[in-house]
């Protein structure tokens, strides 16, 4: 109920919907008191204005707090019963919903379905703070902080004027892990940190996001849609599937060029034989696909999605970091290539780098830093809006 004060705070005109069930918590009065508007609460109300679509058709965004699991169901399955779900039905805007409602039916499977198709859709769906519920059971299932609602169902408004507004970007992130037995892994040090960032900022530029994360321990931004891998194979299979539909396509990710040819699927023991207490296996390695290299022929002579790619460079003797950057621009035969100063104590894990974005027929690297990767993202992404293609110029292409 509280989420309709940090939504009014905000500037925005907030029409309440509430359910039969949330009417017998908080009565239609307080509602209109809050919100300052007029509540309906039936599809009855106000017939001669059509309310049960034009609530819908004319919201910029539609918020469903709480959700319960009931709702979720009902949502699922486009049953409109009531006047809010004749509201979810109706509207092209965006969706979000906080579910909220005992641990049990949280994570119960038809819950768990029901979450699943609807994020599919394309609704934006928080994950329930964990804590105390109501009466003395504690866990996931409780509702986020009003505040925390706010932040996140605002953050899916596009602002008309945000220069990437209508168009969509898939970004990976973190690094890939290959398992070597059911507890073992070969991983990287990739912290994740300029993949949340440049997804943060593509948001904050009106993108819709979906951001394919392997191992990190950063927390995605809200807003984003998240879809977790562990593998380089898994990312392929990811980022495969975010093919269609996207229209930048950015690699952040450290990915494994190599993982172990074969998976114990027991746990590979040290072995306690006499003469052998010195012995430790042989890791076989064999190459992973490159994913950059995929995406770069599947889309042949297209001009979309455009296709970033990032390299961690040292320079060395044979030639500087930018010699090589140029070098990986050319032979993955992406759009642009975004190339990391790797130094001591620089790039990995921390917060500032110094990066030089390299664009395809370009002869004008920009080297920008060091600077917080926030901050580079936002440059990156002012080179790389330049490259979108308009929308009417992919559809005559
Ligand atoms: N990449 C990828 N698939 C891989 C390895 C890397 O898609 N198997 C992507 C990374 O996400 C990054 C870019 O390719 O955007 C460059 O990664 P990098 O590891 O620097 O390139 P490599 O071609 O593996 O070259 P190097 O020999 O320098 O490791």
């Amino acid at each position: 109920m509280l989420v309709v004060a940090p939504l009014r705070e905000a500037g925005h005109q907030v029409k309440v919907v509430p359910t039969e069930s949330a009417l017998n918590f908080v009565g239609a009065p307080t509602w209109e008191a809050l919100s300052g508007e007029p509540v309906s609460t039936s599809v009855w109300d106000n017939v001669d204005e059509v309310a049960h679509v034009r609530i819908g058709q004319t919201a910029d965004l539609v918020v469903v707090a709480p959700a319960t699991a009931d709702l979720l169901g009902r949502a699922t399955h486009g049953i409109a019963n009531d006047l809010l779900t004749n509201v979810l039905l109706s509207t092209t805007a965006p969706v979000v919903m906080a579910p909220a409602m005992h641990t049990e039916m949280w994570l119960n499977a038809a819950t768990v379905h029901n979450v699943s198709v609807l994020r599919r859709r394309g609704v934006h769906i928080m994950e329930p703070d964990s804590g105390r519920l109501t009466g003395t059971d504690s866990g996931p299932g409780r509702l986020p902080e009003p505040e925390a609602i706010a932040e996140f169902a605002l953050a899916q408004v596009h602002d008309e004027g945000a220069s990437l507004a209508g168009l969509r970007v898939a970004i990976t992130t973190g690094g890939t892990r290959e398992a070597l037995d059911p507890v073992r892994y070969s991983g990287n040090r990739s912290s994740g940190k300029q993949g949340m960032a440049l997804a943060e900022a593509a948001r904050a530029r009106g993108a819709k996001v979906e951001l394919i994360m392997a191992a990190t321990d950063v927390p995605a931004p809200t807003g984003v849609k998240v879809i977790k891998v562990e593998s380089a194979r898994d990312m392929q299979n990811a980022v495969a599937n975010a093919y269609d539909g996207n229209d930048v396509i950015v690699m952040a990710a450290a990915v494994a060029d190599f993982r172990s040819a074969s998976y114990a699927e027991t746990k590979i023991k040290k072995s306690h034989a006499a003469g052998e207490e010195e012995s430790a296996p042989v890791i076989e390695l064999v190459r992973n696909p490159d994913i950059l290299a995929g995406l770069v022929k599947r889309r042949g002579s297209r001009t979309t999605p455009v296709l970033v790619g990032f390299a961690a460079e040292t320079g060395d003797e044979n030639g500087t970091i930018l010699d090589y950057a140029l070098a990986k621009l050319e032979h993955k035969g992406c759009d642009v290539i975004v190339a990391n100063e790797v130094g001591e104590g620089t790039t990995f894990g921390q917060d500032s780098s110094t990066v030089h974005i390299l664009v395809a027929g370009s002869d004008q690297p920009q080297r920008y830093g060091p600077a917080p990767k926030r901050e580079s993202a936002s440059a990156i992404w002012d080179v790389v809006e330049q490259l979108i293609p308009s929308k009417d110029a992919v559809e005559s292409n």
